[in-house]
């Protein structure tokens, strides 16, 4: 039977393996009740609370040392009145009220399990909680559920993907990959993007992108790749998503909308990397092989910098990177190019120096933008 517990410890966006431990509060660094308070408004579609929350949790981040005075907080930039409170309380006392009524209360434990799976949103999530369940094993012996595909292989590759991806893995992820589109064309780079750019240890997934020497020559790459995964026998899911890009269209002002270009979301099989499962094994699974989250996507040669630059993040760089664009410069920024509004024209870049330098700003490089 599938059983899993909550991890009350960690809830940052990176999903660490369930624990098996009872509701304990072992918290509280500042950013941990800040991400659990976003994450909470989240659940609750409050955008602009949430997003305040995030932005708290990043200023902290970008500190050169914890702030453990009230005086040290009271000095900081972007915080709210909420976010004074909640840090003055933990300062205080060491703990938050608010953050630990969060972390006991059933529906954000409930929200945060099923978002837990690859494929749920907060929307099925809420669905889910709404028709009373709580579990995993009742949302799969519920007979009136429809899981889509991508949450079918979610429950199927569960554990191995809920375990972070470490950075040999995405070595390793990445040779394979770089194997298949030398065999379908020679003039087809690879580059290692998302998380494990910007040098983090370990990913939730492996984040790669894939452009020909020209525009247009990239096409049918990804089906080709593909395809190529399939013949080998380690493809375990795929979502292929066509390009919608359309070269007139302004970028859009919302951070959350859609990549344009070609993509796929993929579950691979990956061999000899066999993980020491300690608490979380299941008895007598000696399998030599575990499944890794890959997102493959797919632009234009003349579009790669703004790909490279957007799919590198963080999120809240990213965020932060398009707003000071459109307040402060008149420019729209997303994933495929960048817009100014002043000139009513689009500034073509072949590298993410070229978008720094637009913007006016000193290049940042990748490590730095852990925001
Ligand atoms: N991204 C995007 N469009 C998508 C998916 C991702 O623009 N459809 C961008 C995100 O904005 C992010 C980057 O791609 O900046 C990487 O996304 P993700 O893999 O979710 O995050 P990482 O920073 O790589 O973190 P992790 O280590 O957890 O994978
Ligand atoms: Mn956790
Ligand atoms: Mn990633
Ligand atoms: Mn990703």
């Amino acid at each position: 039977a599938l059983q899993f517990f909550m991890c009350h410890i960690c809830c940052s966006r990176l999903r660490c393996p369930p624990l098996r431990l009872p509701p304990v509060f072992v918290l509280l660094s500042l950013q941990d009740a800040f991400e659990v308070l976003a994450e909470n408004y989240e659940f609750s579609e409050m955008e602009g609370p949430c997003l305040a929350f995030r932005r708290a949790a990043s200023v902290l981040k970008s500190l050169p040392s914890a702030v453990e005075s009230l005086r040290a907080a009271q000095d900081l930039p972007c915080l709210g009145e909420h976010t004074k409170a909640v840090m003055e309380e933990i300062l205080r006392c060491g703990r938050s009220f608010e953050v630990e009524k969060i972390l006991s209360d059933e529906r954000f434990q409930t929200l945060k399990l099923f978002t837990s799976v690859f494929g749920v949103g907060p929307k099925t999530a809420e669905k889910w909680h709404r028709r009373g369940l709580r579990s995993f094993s009742e949302v799969l012996a519920e007979p009136s559920i429809h899981l889509n595909r991508m949450q079918q292989s979610g429950f199927l590759h569960y554990g191995d993907i809920s375990r972070a991806v470490s950075k040999a893995e995405a070595r390793a992820v990445g040779n394979i990959i770089d194997e298949a589109v030398r065999a379908i064309t020679p003039d087809a780079m690879l580059t290692l993007t998302g998380g494990f750019r910007r040098g983090k240890e370990f990913g939730h997934d492996v984040d790669l992108i894939v452009t020909a020497a020209e525009p247009g020559r990239e096409q049918n790459l990804l089906s080709e790749i593909i395809d190529s995964l399939k013949k080998q026998g380690i493809l375990l899911f795929c979502e292929y998503q066509a390009s919608t890009f359309d070269t007139t269209k302004l970028p859009s002002h919302r951070f959350e909308a859609m990549d344009h270009f070609a993509k796929c979301f993929l579950i691979l099989r990956l061999e000899g990397s066999r993980v020491d499962e300690g608490l979380h094994s299941a008895e007598g699974d000696s399998r030599n092989w575990r499944a890794v989250r890959v997102d493959l996507v797919s632009p234009p040669a003349d579009h790669f910098a703004f790909t490279l630059l957007g799919w590198t993040g963080s999120r809240q760089f990213e965020r932060d990177l398009r707003r000071f664009a459109r307040l402060e410069r008149r420019m729209l920024l997303d994933n495929h190019a960048l817009f100014d509004k002043t000139k009513k024209e689009f500034l073509t870049a072949t590298t993410e120096k070229d978008i720094f330098d637009h913007l006016g700003l000193e290049y940042i490089e990748p490590w730095q933008r852990n925001a």
